[in-house]
């Protein structure tokens, strides 16, 4: 099966990549000949490190890259069964490419964008037949991370959504159902490590060092929330942040930080720029959290039933089964542990009383403990 990729930039190369593994005739198209090019030459770079491993011999390198073909024209695509769009974030652009693609492709090619923030029926809605769209949403680097989120809007066709999630099930990856709502599972689920993190640090309450370290040494996270955000660039995570505010109707839950927009404004972008939460340059001092133990358990524990109480929230909300939710959080962005594996070991009564006291205390709907948690509460339920 041919498979058409658009936008040879980071994720549309990762994605392409992941499809010529398996095998299919890849087709990357993209409107600027330099990102052909430039797209061309990392993927010969990466294929040679997983040769110098071991991983992948030099046939199967050179069997990779011959199943690829590079072309600026649109038209290339007439043959794909299933196209995957990953070009630049914005409606209008899409929206035209979508118009000319459906000319181009066959009436039972499927239709796919690898977008965040855009809502599904949205870019859907520019096809004549719009049973075809579908968001599949990689991570990032596509070749490396399992998880991908599959997400069937309002127009999409039951065949459409089997068809896609049996192809990406084949690649090997780790497939995720949700609904066509703001930042999906993951970028939805996960808002509350930083935004927590960044409330915890405004009230003075501790430093970025010393929650970062919370995190990592009680929760056993890879990274702490600063040092995450500042390899992710806080102008993106800013972003993304204000577009799931703004989608969610400015439901407080999600409100952005000052903290971060300053940053952002001075340019502290994070490893990216130098500077961020942190000091990248050369000579910068090192700074070291205080390590007490009683104040690092609060943080992490006030950080964590937030987060939990989001991914419940999902769950009231339909967007996504708890072992969906659980498969992306550890799968898509490596957390140790599924939320709701974790919201059970703890004891859901325990994660509601805690939410009940910083609803009271600071008296702001943020805080509000999620109606299902309550109601597993009171029927004495878990989600495993
Ligand atoms: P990028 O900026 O690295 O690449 C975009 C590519 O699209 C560029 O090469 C550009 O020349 C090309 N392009 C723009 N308009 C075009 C058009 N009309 N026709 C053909 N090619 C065109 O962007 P990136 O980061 O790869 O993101 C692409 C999509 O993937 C976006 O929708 C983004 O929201 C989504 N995404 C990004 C992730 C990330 O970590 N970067 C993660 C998951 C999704």
């Amino acid at each position: 099966m041919e498979i058409g990729i658009i936008g040879a930039g980071t994720m549309g190369s990762g994605i392409a990549q992941v499809a010529a593994q398996n095998g299919h005739q890849v087709i990357l198209v993209d409107s600027m000949e330099n990102a052909l090019s430039k797209s061309k030459s990392e993927l010969q770079f990466s294929l040679k490190r997983l040769e110098e491993k071991g991983r992948i011999t030099e046939q199967q390198s050179s069997e990779i890259q011959n199943n690829i073909i590079y072309s600026t024209e649109i038209t290339s695509l007439r043959n794909s069964k299933l196209v995957i769009e990953a070009i630049i974030e914005k409606l209008e652009v899409k929206h035209q490419l979508l118009y000319e693609l459906e000319s181009v492709v066959s009436d039972n090619c499927i239709i796919a964008s690898n977008t965040s923030s855009i809502p599904i029926a949205s870019l859907g809605s520019i096809l004549s037949n719009s049973k075809r769209i579908i968001g599949i949403h990689f991570f990032n680097p596509a070749p490396v991370m399992p998880l991908v989120e599959i997400i069937p809007s309002v127009q999409t066709s039951s065949v459409v959504l089997e068809k896609s999630i049996q192809i990406l099930k084949d690649w090997g990856k780790v497939v995720v159902v949700c609904k066509d709502t703001p930042g999906f599972i993951v970028n939805r689920v996960a808002r509350p490590f930083y935004g927590e993190a960044l409330r915890i640090y405004e009230e003075g309450k501790a430093d970025f060092s010393t929650i970062d370290w919370a995190i990592t040494e009680f929760g056993g996270f890879k990274m702490g929330p600063f040092t995450l955000m500042d390899y992710i660039g806080n102008d993106i995570n800013y972003s993304v942040t204000e577009s799931i505010f703004e989608a969610f109707y400015f439901d407080p839950r999600f409100k952005p930080s000052f903290t971060q927009r300053r940053h952002v404004e001075a340019g502290f972008y994070g490893r990216k720029s130098g500077r961020g939460y942190y000091d990248y340059s050369e000579g910068a001092i090192e700074v070291f959290p205080s390590k007490d133990e009683v104040l690092g358990k609060a943080i992490f524990e006030r950080i964590l039933v937030m987060l939990i109480n989001e991914a419940i929230d999902a769950v009231f909300m339909q967007v996504a089964t708890p072992e969906d939710i659980d498969l992306a959080m550890t799968k898509g962005v490596n957390y140790p542990k599924g939320l709701l594996k974790w919201a059970d070991e703890m004891g859901l009564e325990k994660i509601l009383n805690k939410l009940d006291e910083l609803f009271h205390e600071y008296g702001e709907d943020r805080y509000r403990p999620n109606p299902l948690l309550r109601k597993m509460v009171r029927e004495k339920r878990s989600f495993f």
